[in-house]
Order: C-alpha cells, then structure tokens, then sequence
C-alpha cells in the first residue's frame, strides 16, 4: 500500500546516542542540551497546584491567556521585541514550534537554509516536509556568524526561510547588534522568512541575545523554549511568536495536530515566568566551574566502531556514535551535506 513518507527519513543523530546513552549505566551525559539540575520547586508546585484546583481540561489550542500575556510580557524584557499575546502561540516544545514554522513558510520542494554546523534535528521536520534543507556554512571559530556573501550565494528562486540560530547549537555564537542588521538586512532584501531558533535565549555570557524580530517584525517567527531555561526538557513547553496572520495560520495547524496543551503544565509555565528567576541565573554560573573542570582534565581519545581514532573531521561519510575507552559516548561528523539523503540533495 502507499506510504508518503520516504523510506530514508533521516532519523536523528541526536536520538541515535541518546538512546545509547539511556542504555548506558553510569553514562555522563552530554548528547542533549539538558540542563542538570531538577526544575525549581516553584515551578513543580505550580503544576501540582494548578492539577489539584482542577485545571486539567482542553485549553485554547493558542494557549491559556494569562500564559500568553505572560510570555509577551517575558518577550518584551529577554528578546526586547514587542508582542501581543495574539501574537504568541503556546507549543509542546520548541521543536513542534520549529515544525509549524517549516510548514508555514515553505511548500514540499521549496528550499530553507540552515546552519552547518546546526543542530541536526531541524532535518527531520524540514525533510518530511519536502523542504529542501540546504546548508550554509559558517565561518571557522571563534566567529561562527553567518557570512553574507556565502548566503547570497545559496539563495534561489525556490529558497523560502533562512533558519538563525543564535545563540546558536552547537557552537554558541551570538551576533553583534551590526551583525544582526546585516544579516536581516539580506534576508529583507531576498524576501525570505526568518526562522528564529532562540531556544538558548537566556543563556548568554555577554549582553543580551537580540532577536532579529526587532529589526524585522512581520518578517520573522521567533521560537523559544522553556526547556533549557527552566530546566524542563522533559515537560515539553514552548511557543512561537511572529507576526498575527502567521500565528493564526499556524494555530489552525495545530489544532489539526496536538489541539491543546497540558493545562496544568501551562500554570507551571507561568510559575515559572512569574516566580524567582534565580534558577536562570545559577545555570549560567555553573557554565564556569564545568569550563575549569573540563579544561584541567587529560583529552578523551573517542574511537570509532572500527577502532579508529575520531578527529575533529569524521571519517566517516554520515556521522554515528562512538565510544570512548573511559566509556564516553559522543557523536561525529555532523556536516551537513552528507546528512542529507541522495533524494534531497539540493
Ligand atoms: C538549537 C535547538 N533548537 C531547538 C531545540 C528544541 O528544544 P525543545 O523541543 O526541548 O524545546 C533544541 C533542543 O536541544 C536545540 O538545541
């Protein structure tokens, strides 16, 4: 019988060695961007009471309103972007955020630039989708920021979205506000939609995080997360915040899918937003401690299955797994160009 989706969707790198790593005792887990320590009290009572007075039903599928006012309220002061609670649509995530943002700006064959290196999952939702995801590399470190010229280069008559990533997964980076306007700037000029992934928007050493959705409001959908702020991956709370014809388009998309949130996870949302932000703070002052600790141990030798030793290029031609002798799991060799599959290649 027909199938639609390819029989090589690419299954997540991300996923491959977090399951190695759950089937891992005493694994150090550092596969997934996971916060690790436990949600803040205030935040698990918010659940539990919400739960207990009876909040337990169907919501809007855009999210509660005092969540939304919340969050356009946590926009304005972290992303210094204004935006209405009509504005912001409540997700399981901001990965089902990215989703919606994919399926909003391009069609099946359209095209969407991403980072290279990025963070791998944005192909699972673009290649079911059809959208081709075509690569643009970044400049080597320290710098990391989106070159223009390279951009330009990419961009055709098919190309629908760039995805921004700042700061960006895996590498940190975080534009200059001179960096910012010239990339949205260009995006401007070639008519594309910005996908703003700012899932880390409020783990910054430097400054705040500008969104380009201050320079470029009705161009860009901005996708955050409160999974890595509040130390609640595993809850599954996120939004999308973008001009209103868009979130309205996207909510009737996502009614047709998730309909609603959790509810009592939704007062736990605003716990959080509302209650002490000292968590936010403390996560951002463990970064040096782990630096200092890291820095003073001997390097890890990671090998292969085969045995060979793993460089800072893989060399393999599509990235896997790899144990270390201490026992330590990493991934290899996420280039994008040999991510994608024969039948997407742009
Ligand atoms: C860059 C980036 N974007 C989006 C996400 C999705 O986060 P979540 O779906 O947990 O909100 C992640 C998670 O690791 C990420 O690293």
């Amino acid at each position: 019988m027909y199938w639609a989706l390819p029989s090589d969707l690419p299954r997540s790198g991300i996923r491959e060695i977090l399951d190695l790593a759950l089937q891992t005792p005493r694994a150090i887990r550092l596969e997934t961007g996971e916060p690790d320590f436990p949600p803040a009290p205030h935040i698990l009572e918010g659940f539990v009471a919400a739960s207990r007075t009876g909040h337990n039903r169907y919501t809007p599928t855009e999210g509660i309103p005092v969540l939304r006012q919340a969050l356009a309220d946590k926009i304005a002061r972290v992303n210094q972007v204004s935006r209405l609670p009509e504005e912001i649509l409540v997700t399981p995530g901001g990965l089902p955020a990215l989703y919606l943002a994919f399926l909003g700006t391009a069609a099946s064959g359209d095209e969407s630039l991403v980072p290279d290196p990025g963070w791998p999952d944005y192909l699972g939702g673009l290649v079911s989708l059809g959208i081709k995801a075509i690569p643009y590399p970044l400049p080597p470190p320290p710098h990391y920021i989106p070159d223009l010229g390279e951009l330009v280069r990419l961009v055709t008559p098919h190309t629908r979205a760039v995805v921004f990533n700042f700061p960006g997964n895996p590498t940190g980076a975080v534009p200059s506000p001179e960096e910012l306007e010239h990339l949205v700037a260009l995006a401007e000029s070639q008519d594309l939609w910005i996908i703003s992934d700012e899932v880390y928007d409020q783990i910054v050493y430097q400054g705040p995080a500008l969104s380009p959705a201050g320079l470029a409001p009705d161009q860009t959908l901005c996708i955050c997360s409160f999974s890595k702020t509040f130390a609640l991956t595993g809850w599954r709370l996120g939004y999308l915040a973008g001009p209103h014809p868009a979130i309205a388009s996207l909510t009737r998309a996502a009614m047709g899918t998730w309909s609603s949130g959790s509810e009592p996870l939704q007062y736990a949302g605003l716990a959080a937003l509302t209650g002490p932000q000292s968590i936010v703070q403390t996560m951002r002052d463990s970064r040096e401690p782990f630096i200092c600790w890291s820095t003073s141990r001997p390097p890890v030798l990671l090998r292969g299955p085969s045995r060979s030793p793993c460089w800072r290029r893989s060399p393999w031609p599509s990235p896997r797994a790899v144990r270390s002798d201490a026992g330590l799991l990493a991934r290899c060799g996420c280039r994008w160009p040999h991510r994608l599959p024969p039948w997407r290649k742009g």
